[in-house]
């Protein structure tokens, strides 16, 4: 079949390919997102790359012959920022930045754009606002670096042409998806224009050694538009999260080739563009309600680092049949099994209530040591009872509803010490060995089960 295009039908959501059209993607469930794609028989990043690596002929390498003394990374100004990326920008690396519109994607581009801008040329392309929005941005966010240019373009082969002419030393591209190839014939924003044009992109990153940082979409179930293709192709995904509502926006690291993933960056939306926080507990805990029944703090290890964070939970009585039950930042499913073991294993019944849960700052919660703060939180409010405000709280729960032992306690109980905590109910195992530690501010609490850590808290 060499030689001979032939008609595909591609789903725009996850890139599944079938020779006949269907109304449901066999393999997202996604309806009606099957479009017609004609098919290439040379695939355009074949044919680039054998005329790339004509070029410069590779030979194997002995491992210690390679150095790494070159990587040289480039600081953004934020620290935040940087510990997400591993340290900083790596030369010749591509960077994908992801998250809802609204965000602050754009934002956070351009305001790196003052720092880097001291030592870097940076070339900002814009597929999405036009030149004066964005001076209008800039002037806003206090940008006005000689060494930053923007260029408006949506042709992906003229932005490279423009790259290799130019030479910047860091590109942003805002968006993958606005960006078109013309020698393709879908529309941009497809999976295999988004494909292609990231795969350009990643050529001339690596051919020239430079950085360069793509912001891309996510569609409406969260995932990258033209999805997991783009993942595998770029070495850093990062995720800007959060509610669009808050200030508090959360940066965090989905896959990183140049360092270690779930370390998070914590920024706060605010006039003058996003502003790292660098005390995230203090701030995630600020305006929290004194002797109220139903509110819990707890600590949670976002990669290297301990982060406390507030818990509210409701329980009111039902109008309906069923009760409601409603997770904010907090998986679902969780909610329901720490529910069953509650009324099962420690005799607090929920049947009959609504159940709601909340995580204050627009955090999502989804580590294990939080199971037990969850269930205070919602026996509090079930029998009305405030926790003590100096005590935090951690620890799993397991279906026979015992307490299980968790990692990284000392790190936690630190945090919450730094932040005036007293007191700390804790799994009775692994408890033990934390006492010779000596915590000096810190009374630890080994709770056995459920029951007793809630009667320790309150
Ligand atoms: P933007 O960075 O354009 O988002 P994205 O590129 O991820 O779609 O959006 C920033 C949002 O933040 C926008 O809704 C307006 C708001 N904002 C501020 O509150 N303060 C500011 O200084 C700026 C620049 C934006
Ligand atoms: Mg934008």
């Amino acid at each position: 079949m060499a030689g001979k295009s032939k008609i595909v039908y591609q789903c725009s959501q996850c890139g599944c390919e079938s020779p006949k059209w269907m109304g449901k993607c066999p393999d997202c469930g996604e309806w009606n997102t099957m479009v017609e794609v004609l098919k290439e028989p040379v695939s355009l990043s074949g044919r680039a790359a054998s005329s790339l690596s004509a070029k410069n002929i590779s030979r194997p390498l002995g491992i210690q012959e390679i150095t790494t003394e070159d990587e040289h990374r480039y600081h953004t100004g934020f620290s935040e920022l940087d510990r997400v990326l591993g340290g900083g920008i790596v030369k010749g690396s591509l960077v994908l930045i992801s998250g809802d519109p609204g965000i602050g994607k754009s934002t956070i581009l351009l305001q790196i754009c003052e720092h880097l801008g001291q030592n870097l040329n940076i070339l900002y392309v814009s597929g999405e606002e036009s030149a004066r929005q964005i001076k209008l941005r800039a002037q806003r966010l206090g940008v006005d670096t000689p060494n930053l240019k923007i260029l408006t373009e949506t042709d992906v082969q003229y932005v490279v042409e423009q790259i290799r002419s130019e030479k910047p030393d860091l590109v942003m591209i805002d968006s993958i998806q606005t960006m078109n190839h013309t020698d393709l014939n879908s529309s941009p924003g497809s999976v295999t224009q988004v494909r292609e044009c990231t795969n350009a992109m990643v050529r001339c990153a690596k051919s020239l050694d430079i950085p360069i940082i793509v912001v891309g979409h996510v569609n409406k179930d969260g995932a990258i538009a033209g999805p997991k293709v783009l993942e595998h192709i770029v070495d850093a995904v990062l995720y800007f999260e959060g509610d669009r509502q808050m200030t508090y926006r959360i940066l965090r690291a989905v896959k990183n080739r140049y360092g270690s993933t779930n370390e998070i960056g914590v920024f706060d939306m605010g006039d003058h563009g996003l502003r790292q926080v660098e005390n995230p507990s203090q701030a995630m805990l600020s305006g929290r309600p004194k002797n109220v029944s139903g509110s819990c703090v707890t600590a949670v290890m976002e990669g290297t680092r301990p982060l406390l964070a507030e818990i509210q939970g409701l329980a009111t009585s039902s109008g309906f049949g069923t009760p409601r039950r409603m997770a904010t930042g907090f998986d679902y499913n969780r909610m329901s099994l720490i529910l069953a073991v509650l009324e099962k294993r420690a005799g607090y019944y929920f049947s009959n209530l609504d159940a709601f849960l909340n995580v204050v700052g627009g955090l999502r919660l989804d580590e294990p040591a939080v199971d037990l703060a969850v269930a205070i939180a919602l026996i509090s409010s079930l029998k009305d009872v405030p926790v003590r405000e100096d005590t935090v709280v951690f620890g799993e729960i397991g279906l026979a509803g015992e307490l299980r032992h968790i990692s990284h306690a000392d790190l936690r109980i630190n945090e919450a010490a730094r932040l005036g905590f007293t007191r700390c109910i804790l799994p009775y195992h692994g408890f033990k060995n934390l006492e010779e530690k000596k915590f000096e501010t810190m009374e630890l609490i080994g709770a056995r089960d459920i029951r007793s850590a809630f009667e320790a808290a309150t």
